[in-house]
This record gives C-alpha cells, structure tokens and sequence, in this order.
C-alpha cells in the first residue's frame, strides 16, 4: 500500500473511532473494522485472487477502502451495500479522494434484498459487517452466492460471541461449509465454500 492512502486510512480510522465516542447509540456510531481486521481482509482478497468481492456494511468506507485497495492489485471489483444513504455518501467521498472509486460499485441497498437478487455462485468473497441478528436468516443465500471454493468472512464473532451463536450453529451443521476463527480484532470467522469431497456432500443434501 501506498505511504499517501495509509496515512489517509490511519486518519479515517482515527476519525471514526473519535466520531464513535461522542455517541451514545450504537447504530449512530461508524463502527470500523478494527485496522487489523481490515489489513487481514486486504491479504485474504491478495492470496485468493478474489476478483468479485461483496461487502455487507459498508458504513462510511473504511473497510471498502481496503478491500478496493486490494481489488485493484488483483484486477478485481468491489460491490459495497449500506441501507443508510448519508453513510454511502461518505464513503463516495473517501473513495474519489483516494483514486479507489473505479474499483468499487456503492449501492444504498438492503443486504437481505441484494443476497437474494444475487445469483448462484456469484462472488469469490463476501465480507459480512452489519446488524447481526439477521446473519442466520442470510445464510441460505450466502452460501449460495458463494463460488465453490469462495470465501466469506464474517467480523465480530469473539466480541459478540453471543449474538452470532445461533449462526455459527448453523455454519457448522452445513456440510458445504468449512470454518475457522481467527481472534484478530474483533474476532473474524473464515467460511469457505467446500470443494471437492465437500461439493460430493452438497450433491448429497440436495437429493
Ligand atoms: C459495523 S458497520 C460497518 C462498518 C464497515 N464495514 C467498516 O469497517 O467501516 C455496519 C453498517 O451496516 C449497515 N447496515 C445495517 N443493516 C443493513 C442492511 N440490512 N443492509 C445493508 N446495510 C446495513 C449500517 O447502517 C452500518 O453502517
């Protein structure tokens, strides 16, 4: 990464983390990826390839700007999905002034809505970073939008080990699911589609 663009990311994450202590509601706070997290994310998209990459959560673009950066060394494109429209338009803005806007499509979406409009197989890693309850109800499209062999990386599973209980249940009685916890920041759980003997099991449950 460029010494210019690592300053620009260390002052947003900076600003985010100042912003976030003067509120007093949770869903009024930005909520950034912790920096290693977001630095984890940049080497998963770099050693994958992963050249179509959804992000669930964009809040004002810290994480997308890692992902962009990243997307652009391997020729790929970023899809970033936020429900609030000043967020998305915070985030145009970081990323026109950090030269990234051509490798990300913003859209004020619905996660929900954009999983289900999303067709089979059809990212190489998703990055799941917004309101938590809902993460179990996702789970039939996410892992159907996954490529085989794709990657999904959900934030937040050591510090709201709670909430996502359910939903790590739920991965891990899929057998087309092959998961591990990494305690980086936040705590992210890998997820990767199963391949070979994994997709035989797949065959299996659809019949
Ligand atoms: C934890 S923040 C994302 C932080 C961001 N990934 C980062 O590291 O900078 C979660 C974001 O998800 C958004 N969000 C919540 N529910 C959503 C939904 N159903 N669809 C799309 N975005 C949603 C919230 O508005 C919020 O900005």
């Amino acid at each position: 990464m460029d010494e210019q663009l690592a300053v620009y990311l260390n002052d947003l994450y900076e600003h985010g983390r100042a912003h976030d202590a003067g509120k007093a509601d949770r869903l009024d706070r930005l909520r950034n990826v912790e920096p290693d997290t977001a630095r984890l994310l940049g080497v998963l998209v770099r050693a994958t390839g992963a050249k179509r990459i959804l992000e669930i959560g964009t809040s004002n673009g810290f994480s997308t700007l890692w992902l962009a950066d990243a997307a652009r060394s391997v020729e790929g494109r970023v899809v970033s999905v936020e429900v609030d429209p000043a967020r998305s338009a915070e985030a145009f803005t970081h990323l026109g002034e950090t030269g990234l806007d051509d490798f990300v499509e913003l859209r004020t979406a619905d996660a929900a809505e954009t999983l289900e409009g999303s067709g089979d197989e059809s990212w190489d890693l998703i990055f799941l970073d917004a309101e938590r309850p809902a993460y179990e109800g996702y789970w039939p499209d996410l892992i159907r939008v996954l490529r085989v062999g794709g990657l999904l990386v959900v934030d937040n599973v050591v510090s709201h080990a709670d909430e996502l209980r359910e939903f790590r249940e739920r991965v891990e009685a899929d057998p087309r699911a092959s998961e591990a916890l990494v305690p980086t920041g936040a705590g992210a759980l890998l997820i990767v589609r199963g391949t070979s003997v994994d997709t035989a099991a797949e065959a299996r449950i659809q019949r």
